[in-house]
C-alpha cells in the first residue's frame, strides 16, 4: 500500500526535525513489504507568508483533503505576531479536518532522564486525550470599551455577575473569550478516551476539568463523562480537578492510563506531561480525526533559537511518524520504529543535547534509522 502523506515542515527547527522523521518513514518502508509512500511537500510557514500574505488557502486545504494523513513540524516566528501562524494554519488544519482527538502519549523510555525523583519507566506510561475542537479554543470573544461593543446577552451576564473589581461596563474597557463544550464534541472525544483504554489495555479512564469554578462548560463535560462511562463498566473512572492534577503527573504518575481533558486544560497538562517523560524533544501528538484526515506532529514549537543549528531532538518527530503508521494501520512498522527509538535511547551512544550529549539532529535521525534497518532485517 502506498500512503500519501502531505508534509508540512513549517518554521523554526520545524524542516530538520521532518527531515528526520521522513527518514526513518522511509527506512520503514524498505524493510516493511509492501508499504510505501508519495511524500508532497507544502510551503506554509513564516517564509511563505512574508513572501506571499498567505497563510493557508482554501485550495490548499481542499487538496490536503485527498491525502492519507498529514506530518507537521512545528510553527510559529518571531518575526510574525503571536498566534498569526498558529491560528491561521495550525489551528485551522484542526478545525478544518475536525481533528477532534489530540492524542498524547506520555511515555518514558528507557535510558532518558526523568526529572523525578524515584521515578523510572515503569512509573510514566499513559495517553493524555486532549479535545481539539472546543473549549477555549473556539475564538469566540472580543475586548470591548463601553456598551454599544459589548453584545447584549454578554453585557446582561456581566452585570449580573459579581466581580471582585468595581468596572463600570459602560465606561470601563474589557476583554472576554468564551469557552464552548457541546454535547457532540465532549461525547466524542470522551468516547474515543474509553475506546483507547479498552485498545490499549489500560484500566482508568481519568477526566479532568474545572467544574468547581467553569461551572457551566464543565457540568456538561461531566455530564457527558458519567454518561459515556456506562458504556463502559469494564473500565474505573474518576474526576480531577486540573490544578489538582498536576501535581499528582508529578507525585504519582503511576496512577494514570488514560487521561481525558478539555482543549485548554490539555494543552497545559501535556506540557507538563512533556517533562516527565524526559522532555519536550521526545513527545509526539496525533490530530486525529477517525473518519477524516489526521495530522502528525511533534508537540514543541519551533524553538527559533535552535533553528538551522542541527541540534534539536528529532525523536518526537519521529515518534509522531510511529503514532502515524499506527493510525493507518501499520502497527508492525509502527512498532519497528518505536523498538529503533527504544535501542538507540537505550544503547546512549548518540544523544542530542536534550539528552546530556552532543549529537546533531541528523546524527539522531540516522542512528534511528539504521537502527530499523537493523530490527527490520532480523524480523
Ligand atoms: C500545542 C500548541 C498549540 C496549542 C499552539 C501553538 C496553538 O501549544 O499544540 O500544544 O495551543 O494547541
Ligand atoms: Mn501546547
Amino acid at each position: 500500500m502506498t500512503y500519501k502523506i502531505a508534509v508540512i515542515p513549517g518554521d523554526g527547527i520545524g524542516p530538520e526535525v521532518i527531515r528526520e522523521g521522513v527518514k526513518v518513514l522511509e527506512k520503514a518502508a524498505e524493510v516493511t513489504p509492501g508499504l510505501d509512500f508519495e511524500f508532497v511537500y507544502y510551503p506554509f510557514g513564516a517564509d511563505h507568508y512574508l513572501e506571499t500574505g498567505q497563510l493557508l488557502p482554501e485550495r490548499a486545504l481542499e487538496e490536503l483533503s485527498e491525502f492519507d494523513a498529514i506530518y507537521l513540524g512545528a510553527l510559529g516566528d518571531p518575526r510574525v505576531p503571536p498566534g498569526v501562524l498558529e491560528q491561521g494554519i495550525l489551528l485551522k488544519l484542526r478545525f478544518y479536518f475536525e481533528q477532534y482527538v489530540n492524542l498524547r502519549p506520555v511515555k518514558l523510555y528507557p535510558g532518558v532522564p526523568c526529572p523525578l525523583a524515584g521515578k523510572g519507566p515503569e512509573h510514566v506510561n499513559f495517553y493524555v486525550v486532549r479535545e481539539n475542537t472546543e473549549d477555549f479554543y473556539v475564538g469566540v470573544g472580543a475586548r470591548a470599551k463601553g456598551k454599544k461593543k459589548v453584545k447584549h446577552e454578554i453585557r446582561r451576564s456581566i452585570y449580573r455577575a459579581k466581580f471582585g473589581v468595581d468596572i463600570d461596563v459602560d465606561k470601563d474597557e474589557i476583554a472576554y473569550q468564551i469557552g464552548v463544550v457541546s454535547r457532540k464534541g465532549a461525547e466524542r472525544v470522551i468516547r474515543y478516551a474509553f475506546e483507547l483504554a479498552r485498545r490499549k489495555h489500560k484500566r482508568r479512564v481519568t477526566s479532568v476539568d474545572k467544574a468547581n469554578v467553569l461551572s457551566h462548560v464543565y457540568s456538561l463535560w461531566r455530564e457527558i463523562f458519567e454518561e459515556v462511562a456506562k458504556d463502559y463498566p469494564d473500565i474505573e473512572t474518576e474526576f480531577a480537578f486540573v490544578d489538582a492534577i498536576t501535581m499528582w503527573f508529578v507525585k504519582n504518575p503511576e496512577w494514570y492510563q488514560v487521561v481525558v481533558t478539555p482543549n485548554m486544560f490539555g494543552d497545559i497538562i501535556t506540557d507538563l506531561g512533556a517533562m516527565i517523560q524526559g522532555g519536550l524533544g521526545l513527545a509526539p501528538g496525533g490530530n486525529i480525526n477517525p473518519e477524516g484526515v489526521s495530522m502528525f506532529e511533534p508537540i514543541h514549537g519551533s524553538a527559533p533559537k535552535h533553528a538551522g543549528k542541527n541540534v534539536a531532538n528529532p525523536i518526537a518527530t519521529i515518534l509522531a511518524g510511529q503514532m502515524m503508521l499506527e493510525h493507518l494501520g501499520e502497527q508492525k512498522a509502527a512498532d519497528l520504529v518505536e523498538r529503533a527509538v527504544i535501542e538507540v535511547l537505550r544503547e546512549g551512544k548518540v544523544k542530542t543535547y536534550d539528552l546530556g550529549g552532543k549529537s546533531s539532529t541528523s546524527e539522531m535521525g540516522d542512528a534511528i534509522a539504521a537502527k530499523v534497518k537493523e530490527l527490520g532485517k532480523n524480523g
